[in-house]
Parts: structure tokens; C-alpha cells; sequence
């Protein structure tokens, strides 16, 4: 399915037709060159001081990773997202080495995912990223020091028909037009 944004002038084909669907192809498999192009794109996003303060974790279907992320998601992403190829853990390094808080990090990790959304579009997938996880249980489960900050949880594969949602609620929603305010109204 296409949802392509309705702009008030033309953008980049990738940025107009990316969305987020939840319908995700359960069969579908993410190729590894692929993957890799997707983090890499990630890699490549710039940040403050170059501090690069992300730390990503992958899961694949089937796997102890993704029965992980899947196991911390929270209310209705618990039943569409584990249909997704890959689901990957999404962190922010919050501190430096020497114990300063990174103010930036959080901006820097959102700055990586959007370079890694566009790269899944352009490569045939969808991404869906999540905020509604227990992020107490995240960390327990990853391990994860004080200076990491779990933000998202991204589900990456292929999108598949709105029919195989079976929440009907998330069917209306899929098939929902994509609205943004004005860009008079975010204009200071
Ligand atoms: C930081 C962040 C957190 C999000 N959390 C969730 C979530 O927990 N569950 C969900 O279904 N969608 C979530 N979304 C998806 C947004 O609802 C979606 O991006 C927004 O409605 C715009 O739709 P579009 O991406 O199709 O343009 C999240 C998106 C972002 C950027």
C-alpha cells in the first residue's frame, strides 16, 4: 500500500512515500546486505562533536534478540510488531567517558534512525520505530549501564496487507490518511 505525503510542494520521492505501517509480512526476511545498509546509513548521520552516542541492537525473528525487544513492548505494539523481519533496539549514550552528560544524544540517536528510514525505503522495506516499551525492563534484560538510554525500538521488514492485521482498530488506522500540521502552524 502507498500513502504518499500530500506536500505543499514537492520533496524527495523517499521522504514523501516513507511511512510507518504496522501490517508486516511475518515470512518476510531482511537481507543482510541490506541490513548492514540500513546501519550503515545510520553510521553516516552526523553529530554534535562527532560523538557518534547511539548503540544499536539487533533481533531477527526467531532469535534470543528479538524475543528480548519483543517481550518489552507495551500495549498494542505487542500485537503487530513481532510480525516484523527484524526488530532493533534503538540507544542513546547519555554520558561521556569522563561522566558528562551528552545533551545532544538524544537528537543524535533521532538524527541516525531518520538516515535509517530513509535507507530501508529506498531499499523496498518499511520501519515502524516504537517508543511504547518498558524501558526498565529493556535495560535488565540488554544489560545496559546507567549511561545508555533505550529511545526506540524499531521494527523493520516488509510491509503486507492491511487485511492481515487482526485488531480492527489497527486495520482503520493502517488504511488511515498520513495528516501533518501546516507548515504555517510550525512556522514561529
Ligand atoms: C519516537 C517515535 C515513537 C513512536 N512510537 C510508536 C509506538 O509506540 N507505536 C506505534 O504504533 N507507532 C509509534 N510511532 C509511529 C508514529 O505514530 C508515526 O510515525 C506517526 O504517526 C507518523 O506516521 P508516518 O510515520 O506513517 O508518517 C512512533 C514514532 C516515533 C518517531
Amino acid at each position: 500500500m502507498r500513502k504518499p505525503a500530500v506536500t505543499t510542494v514537492d520533496i524527495h520521492p523517499v521522504l514523501a512515500e516513507r511511512w510507518s505501517p504496522r501490517a508486516f509480512d511475518a515470512t518476510a526476511v531482511v537481507k543482510v546486505d541490506d541490513l548492514n545498509a540500513i546501519l550503515e546509513a545510520g553510521r553516516w548521520a552526523p553529530s554534535a562533536f562527532n560523538r557518534q552516542p547511539w548503540k544499536f541492537l539487533v533481533g531477527h525473528r526467531g532469535d534470543e534478540n528479538f524475543a528480548k525487544l519483543s517481550g518489552v513492548l507495551s500495549g498494542f505494539n505487542k500485537e503487530w510488531a513481532p510480525r516484523a523481519s527484524v526488530l532493533i533496539a534503538a540507544n542513546a549514550i547519555t554520558v561521556d567517558a569522563e561522566g558528562n552528560p551528552i545533551p545532544s544524544a538524544l537528537f543524535d540517536l533521532g538524527l541516525a534512525v531518520g538516515y535509517m528510514s530513509v535507507e530501508a525505503h529506498h531499499r523496498g522495506y518499511s520501519i515502524h520505530q516504537m517508543a511504547g516499551f518498558e524501558r526498565d525492563a529493556l535495560k535488565a534484560a540488554l544489560g545496559l549501564g546507567d549511561e545508555v538510554q533505550p529511545v526506540v525500538i524499531i521494527a523493520l521488514g516488509h510491509a503486507a496487507d492491511v487485511s492481515t492485521l487482526e485488531n480492527e482498530a489497527l486495520r482503520e488506522r493502517e488504511v488511515a490518511p498520513r495528516e501533518r500540521k501546516p507548515l504555517s502552524e510550525i512556522l514561529l
